[in-house]
């Protein structure tokens, strides 16, 4: 993973927050929401909580002597979440990154992780944090977004994207958000961390969005991609995200399109 795969800061924010989240993420966050919520937890740590997606779907599911602690290691991220979020006496908004958690061990019912995994630089390290701060038979559970030829507008993107850099190809979304994808390597590591009864289920959604520019605009402005296309040349940035956009609708039509994407979630005991 490159150094800049992590940076999620500057106007990535707000794009991630109000076009890729909508686009790809809110799904799943309801997805992963229900099943922490069936554990009937009555604390819960999510990690790498980005913007805060799965927090405003989970926190009205969660009893109301719950404690939430919501964590990311990008402050400006989880600033977006706490805005958005509103005052609620159960959460507490931490910086943290999900390798060296600040709490005690046995602290917690579950921990949650949506798509932030991929991001972690050791991931048997991730999880083996995420074993200690749960208590004895505390759940884990998140997800990893599956291979990018079964994510639909990011192969797109990268493609076109790739074309407007042909000697020096930014390959973020393929390297990072779906260069994790082997469910025998997760089960493996999972187990690795000291987990039991992991489960994997791969699960397909559809993103929509309004037009081809909205999309390609969330992936290319909204992401770190941003950040290795403005390592390039800054200025080709909007052309890039017009390259984009052109493939998505060339694809999927000049109105609203739609994509498929895929996703595995797991669970797993401690
Ligand atoms: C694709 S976003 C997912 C955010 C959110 N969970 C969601 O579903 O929208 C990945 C997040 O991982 C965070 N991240 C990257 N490395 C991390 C680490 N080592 N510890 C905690 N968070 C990390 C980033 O700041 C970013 O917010």
């Amino acid at each position: 993973m490159a150094e800049s795969d992590k940076v999620f800061t500057g106007s990535i924010p707000k794009f991630y927050d109000t076009l890729m989240v909508p686009l790809i993420f809110e799904a799943y966050a309801a997805n992963l929401a229900a099943l922490v919520a069936a554990f009937s937890p009555r604390s819960v740590l999510e990690t790498a909580a980005g913007s805060g997606v799965v927090t405003r779907a989970l926190a009205p599911r969660l009893g109301a002597d719950a404690r939430y602690v919501v964590t990311d290691l990008n402050q400006p991220m989880l600033d977006f979440a706490a805005i958005r979020q509103g005052t609620d006496n159960r959460i507490e908004w931490r910086q943290a990154d999900a390798l060296a958690l600040p709490f005690e061990d046995a602290s917690f019912d579950v921990v949650c992780c949506q798509f932030g995994a991929m991001f972690f630089p050791d991931r048997v390290a991730g999880y083996a944090e995420a074993h200690r701060v749960l208590k004895p038979g505390g759940h884990f559970v998140f997800s990893v977004w599956d291979c990018i030829e079964e994510n639909a507008f990011a192969d797109e993107v990268t493609n076109a994207v790739a074309a407007v850099f042909p000697n020096d190809p930014p390959r973020f979304l393929a390297r990072t958000p779906h260069g994790y994808h082997d469910v025998a390597l997760i089960r493996e590591e999972v187990s690795r961390a000291g987990f039991a009864e992991i489960r994997i289920e791969t699960r397909t959604e559809t993103s929509h969005a309004l037009s081809a520019r909205d999309a390609a605009t969330a992936y290319c402005q909204g992401t770190p991609l941003r950040n290795e296309i403005e390592a390039r040349d800054a200025s080709l940035l909007e052309l890039a995200t017009d390259r984009a956009a052109e493939a998505i609708a060339t694809r999927h039509g000049t109105g609203p399109v739609a994509g498929k994407i895929q996703a595995h979630v797991i669970a797993a005991v401690k």
